[in-house]
């Protein structure tokens, strides 16, 4: 008799990987949804981020586990990848793993442009349509604010065309929130992709209450600060209340503090593993900590 994929998950084989990794079995429901504020489209809250995990050689055991990364995120209800032109083979990665999947269209493809002038910005952009293997990238952003008017007015050009959905700018650093904040005011714009996580919060005073207000979805990045978050949560255990809020991990204690936060579009936890993408997605799943929980999150994490 065949088996089904949540049935094989709740096998032993890998429900013994999957609680020795300290991460909660496949949960069927549907990934919670955000609307893109400028169009109405649901994004699912959950996604995946591409910086250095995705920067492999074409070798069958780098790429496999990578391929299955990408397959959980589709089948846990995810759609949403971010890459790069800078993350190394990052993009080129992508465009084969989704060309592999057959049905790209069920992405929601993200990258950026980090170039100084119209003629670089351009080669750039060609360039990472061909490595992406697409004609339609559905959001493009100015990485790190480089050489943001010009590549922007490129940008509108290509959406003009039909060859973009989106547009936007990041940034990674609390530094230059100011600075977003200046141009997310200055230039319309879909997307802001920025920093936020459990620990570094900055984003709640200022960028996240003016997306609110200003109609402009978000992106999060360096949700576990690179991975910074783990490490200080090393052989410590859960507190007993996080399951209040269906939450079983760490990944899925850092993520729903972010989730829970109605101006948040979406977040990209990077991941080369695919079981921790299994867990990210369970994030992105049942109940979310209320206003009283997450005051709780933030002392137990500001007393580690
Ligand atoms: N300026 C910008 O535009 C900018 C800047 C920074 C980041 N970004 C975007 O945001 C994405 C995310 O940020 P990031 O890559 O810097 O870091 P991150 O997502 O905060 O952390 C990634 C690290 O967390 C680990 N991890 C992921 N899920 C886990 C889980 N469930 N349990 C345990 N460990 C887990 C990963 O290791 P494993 O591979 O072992 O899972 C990886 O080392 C980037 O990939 C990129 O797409 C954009």
């Amino acid at each position: 008799m065949p088996v089904s994929r949540r049935e094989f998950l709740a096998g032993t084989v890998a429900a013994g990987l999957l609680k020795a990794s300290g991460v909660a079995l496949a949960d069927d429901r549907p990934m919670l949804r955000r609307k893109i504020p400028g169009s109405g489209e649901e994004l699912p809250l959950i996604g995946l981020g591409t910086s250095r995990v995705f920067n492999v050689d074409d070798s069958p055991e780098q790429r496999a586990p990578l391929k299955a990364v990408i397959n959980e995120l589709l089948e846990g209800g995810g759609i949403v990848i971010d890459t790069a032109p800078s993350y190394g083979l990052a993009e080129s990665v992508v465009g084969d793993l989704v060309a592999d999947l057959g049905q790209p269209r069920k992405i929601f493809l993200a990258t950026k442009v980090a170039a100084n002038g119209k003629e670089t910005g351009t080669r750039q952009i060609q360039n990472s349509f061909k490595d992406l293997r697409t004609g339609v990238v559905d959001l493009y952003q100015v990485h790190n604010l480089r050489d943001t008017v010009r590549q922007l007015g490129l940008l509108r050009e290509l959406r003009a065309e039909g060859k973009i959905r989106y547009i936007g700018v990041t940034h990674y650093v609390d530094s230059q929130h100011d600075e977003l904040v200046t141009w997310v005011r200055q230039e319309k714009m879909d997307f802001l992709q920025f920093n936020y996580s459990i620990a570094g919060r900055a984003a709640e005073q200022t960028l996240l209450p003016l997306c609110a207000d200003l109609g402009v979805a978000t992106m999060i990045n360096r949700p576990f600060e690179r991975g910074r978050l783990f490490r200080g949560v090393k052989g410590k255990s859960l507190p007993p209340w996080a399951v209040e809020f269906d939450c079983h991990s760490w990944g899925q204690f850092f993520l729903k503090y972010l989730a829970a936060h109605p101006a948040v579009t979406n977040i990209i936890p990077a991941t080369a593993n695919p079981h921790h993408m299994l867990d990210n997605i369970q994030a992105g799943k049942g109940a979310l900590p209320n206003s009283r929980q997450l005051a709780k999150m933030i002392e137990f994490v500001d007393n580690l």
